[in-house]
């Protein structure tokens, strides 16, 4: 019989049921890349749960549990329901809190906090009605990390509960709404943490807090949210954390992006036949109308419009850059403000600009596909993909170093690689590279470099399959011993005790 570990995997939103951004393609890609490392001797049981969102149609929904939850003097009802994807046992947690809100996630603070407290605590009872006991609770971002903390309570309150729990960081500004009320009405205590007393009520730091582990999504946005450029005001309680702190970068669905078969592209290529690949560039301008010309460097950016992508800089930089010559198709819906300011710039440069403020996946395959050079100057970027993608299908990305760009792009190599998140830093890689395009030898000495490298999901899967081992390994360990590790025994303190002054986690 090889070794199970059962993982219970926590998300708001996966591809294909639902995705908002890049954590649906994570959680719509790892759990099945982890079943897939199962072998002879040792076995992922993985299983993924998702809010039973409005907008997703459950097939062949088999009835797992209704069961209910107090809150106050009531008690809220749980619908529990199970489908499967591609052998990959799926979730979906329903309940009133989660039909109040329409969207995965709504502009109503209060309305998220009810709903994501409810689907994280509900997730959590899930367990003990499949007749199965996970050994890895493995929450994503702020919506579910309150499940790590229940698990904490949970362990306090019940010394068999060996549950270890792992709380993935793929976009830390985003730590949640203060959840204080809710959490009382719940009955779940709240801890007093080494946390700052202003994040002792928010999800993600309570999550953090509990969990054994962490993981952020590059090992340099690990290292960066130690920082204050990128701590979000939790520096100092990460620095406390740092040996269960890591760095784990996300793959890339390789068999999904792949220029050689993806069906939306004007012609399919690979390295060794890259000269097909322009004609997915006059497609692309074609279709968007701009002027049809080989020669004219066609600049491509996929992207949530939103601060965090630096849309902006880019905007304002190519303003400046006017007498170079350049084409820019660019896709991507969000803040009002930033698609106003994209569609002035088309508007002053007509025979130039598309804007495109939709989602369009297909459209976002074309240009990847299609232009030359890939905009990507993130304020801050915990791993990206889009940069992945583009190298992929040749396109050499242009990024600030930060983040998981750091870690994917090498500078004058792959792709052009700037520091400061300004205009000028901006227009100076830029510059650089509309130098080195137009000698195509050299062009595409990078763009093979880029194809050549292995985004794929195994050695991602792979990091994580070996944290999980570690950290099933030491609760049995400590389920073992009557007397508790020393490292939990501290942190389970926490929780009745005040922490001293100057006293590290
Ligand atoms: C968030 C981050 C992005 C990361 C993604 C998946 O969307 O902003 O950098 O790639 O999560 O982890």
């Amino acid at each position: 019989m090889p070794q199970t570990i059962n993982v219970l995997f926590l998300a708001a939103e996966a591809e294909p049921f639902v995705k908002v951004g890049g954590l649906g393609d994570v959680a719509g890609s790892l759990p099945h890349f982890l079943r897939k490392l199962s072998n002879a001797e040792i076995k992922f049981d993985v299983r993924l749960v998702l809010p039973q969102h409005s907008v997703i149609k459950v097939e062949a929904p088999k009835p797992a549990g209704i069961y209910s939850i107090p809150r106050g003097g009531a008690e809220i009802g749980v619908e529990a329901v199970e489908s499967t994807l591609g052998g990959l046992p799926v979730y979906f947690i329903n309940g009133d809190p989660i039909r109040a809100s329409g969207s995965v996630y709504s502009s109503n603070n209060k309305l998220d906090a009810e709903k994501y407290v409810f689907f994280s605590l509900a997730a959590l009872e899930l367990p003990r009605h499949l007749d199965w006991t996970p050994d890895i609770l493995h929450c994503n971002d702020w919506h579910t990390a309150l499940a790590a903390y229940g698990n904490l309570v949970k362990r306090w309150e019940d010394k068999k509960n060996r549950i270890a729990s792992i709380v993935t960081i793929h976009n830390l500004p985003f730590l949640g709404p203060d959840v204080k009320e809710i959490l009382e009405a719940y009955g779940v205590p709240l801890a007093n943490t080494d946390l700052p007393d202003w994040a002792r009520v928010m999800p993600m730091p309570l999550g953090l807090w509990a969990s054994d582990a962490i993981v952020a999504v590059s090992p340099t946005y690990a290292e960066e949210i130690l920082h204050e450029e990128f701590g979000c005001g939790l520096q100092e309680f990460f620095r406390n954390r740092t040996e269960t702190l890591r760095g784990i970068l996300n793959g890339l669905d390789t068999a999904s992006f792949d220029p050689h078969t993806d069906s939306a592209l004007a012609a399919n290529f690979t390295a060794e036949t890259l000269a097909l690949r322009s004609k997915n560039k006059t497609a692309l301008q074609e279709r968007v109308g701009l002027p049809v010309n080989a020669d004219i460097p066609l600049l491509g950016m996929v992207s949530r419009m939103d601060p965090q992508k630096g849309v902006d800089i880019a905007l304002k930089g190519l303003r400046l850059l006017k007498k170079h010559n350049w084409q820019l198709v660019l896709l991507g819906a969000g803040n009002p403000k930033l698609e106003t300011m994209a569609k002035k710039l088309q508007e002053a440069l007509p025979d130039r600009v598309r804007v495109e403020t939709r989602f369009d996946a297909k459209l976002a395959r074309q240009i990847y596909a299609g232009s030359d050079i890939f905009l990507m100057p993130s304020r801050y970027e915990p791993c990206g993909l889009s940069q992945m993608i583009a190298m992929r299908y040749g396109s050499v990305p242009l990024v600030r170093a930060v983040g998981g760009l750091h870690d994917t792009v090498t500078d004058s190599e792959t792709g052009f690689v700037f520091v400061d998140a300004k205009v000028k830093s901006f227009n100076d890689a830029l510059r650089r590279a509309l130098e080195i395009l137009p000698s195509h030898a050299r062009w595409e000495v990078m763009q093979t470099a880029g194809m050549a490298q292995d985004f794929g999901w195994q050695a991602s899967a792979q990091k994580y399959a070996e944290l999980y081992k570690k950290l099933a390994q030491e609760t049995h360990e400590t389920y073992q011993k009557p007397i508790e590790a020393p490292k939990r025994k501290i942190r389970e303190e926490r929780i009745d005790l005040e922490p001293t002054e100057g006293e590290n986690g």
